[in-house]
């Protein structure tokens, strides 16, 4: 009998046991939580985005379920980086740990990256985030911004760092070859994109915020086109997120040009069992076609 094939990937250096990630905001609120996603067999687990000072985030309604998906307003609700730190030294976690982190600017950027430093194997920097104002995707959406932070950070850094992008830019790409020319270690793509929900009743719109992050399987195929032409346009490897909720989900972003992906909305869902069913998926995949996973990555711009 021929032997199972492997899930092991190797992500801009750092070794993980399988390529499916916890994506930033869901269960990763407290190092507890990424412990939990971690055991369920992650092969890497994501923080919720921490910044330099605790903030409270968006008014309730915060989670609004829609066609294909949800909308969210958190507004970054954290407690800071220095508290999250100090929690998640605490924790023995058997996955990648991601670190991701917001700020305002270069500067502060590099301050809280070098707190979250010593307690992570790598970091996720922000540059996404639609409902948080002159955050997230105000900096994102700007290549010589991106180019900035993501350089200052890389400097600031010993352990690999990845930029998450938003894809609510006319071209996906130009932030990308950004975030590559400013020495980045790979790429994220994608964070939410900009939706709202209208009560009939009340005329009014439902997140306490108004409007708010679309995510869910109505975004996937957005998620494979960036992660389609951010393969043709840089080198560093590319972690492909948004709607993964099948083994073919994952496969697919993977031809598309994916290293690894990271899962959010399908945990609401289908539970922390998808973790599980997901790898079990693919290693079916993998057995029943006879191929290796990293042949999979970008295998659909082969003809
Ligand atoms: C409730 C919620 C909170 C989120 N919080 C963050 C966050 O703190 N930082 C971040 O970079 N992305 C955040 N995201 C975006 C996800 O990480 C992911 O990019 C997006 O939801 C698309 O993936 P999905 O369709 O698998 O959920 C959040 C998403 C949701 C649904």
């Amino acid at each position: 009998m021929a032997e199972a094939k492997s899930l092991e990937v190797d992500l801009a250096g750092l070794k993980m046991s399988n390529p499916v990630i916890l994506a930033s905001g869901i269960m990763g609120t407290t190092p507890g939580g990424l412990a939990r996603v971690a055991r369920e067999g992650a092969g890497g687990v994501t923080t919720k985005s921490l910044g330099p000072e605790p903030r409270e985030g968006h008014p309730a309604p915060n989670v609004v379920k829609v066609t294909a998906g949800y909308l969210n307003a958190m507004g970054l609700p954290n407690p800071g980086v220095e508290e999250y730190a100090g929690e998640l030294e605490e924790v023995e976690l058997e996955a990648t740990v991601f670190g991701s982190i917001f700020a305002h600017d270069s500067e502060e950027f590099s301050r809280v990256a070098r707190v979250m430093e010593p307690t992570v194997d790598a970091l996720e920097l922000n540059l996404s985030c639609p409902h948080a104002e002159s955050l997230g995707a105000a900096i994102g959406t700007r290549p010589p911004l991106v180019e900035e932070i993501v350089s200052s950070v890389v400097r600031e850094v010993n352990i690999p760092v990845f930029a998450k992008l938003t894809p609510n830019v006319s071209d996906i790409t130009e932030i990308g070859r950004a975030a590559e020319t400013a020495g980045a270690d790979g790429v994220v793509a994608i964070n939410t994109l900009p939706g709202m929900a209208i009560d009939v009743e009340t005329e009014r719109p439902i997140l306490g915020n108004r409007s708010g992050g679309l995510s869910g399987p109505a975004i996937h195929p957005v998620a494979v086109k960036s992660a389609y032409d951010l393969y043709e346009a840089i080198s560093i490897p590319i972690v492909g997120v948004g709607g993964i909720e099948s083994g073919e989900d994952v496969v697919e972003t993977m031809l598309a040009g994916a290293t690894a992906v990271q899962v959010g909305t399908a945990i609401a869902d289908r539970g922390m069992g998808v973790f599980r069913e997901l790898n079990s998926w693919l290693a079916d995949y993998l057995d029943s076609h006879q191929v290796e996973l990293s042949e999979l990555i970008g295998a659909a711009h082969d003809y």
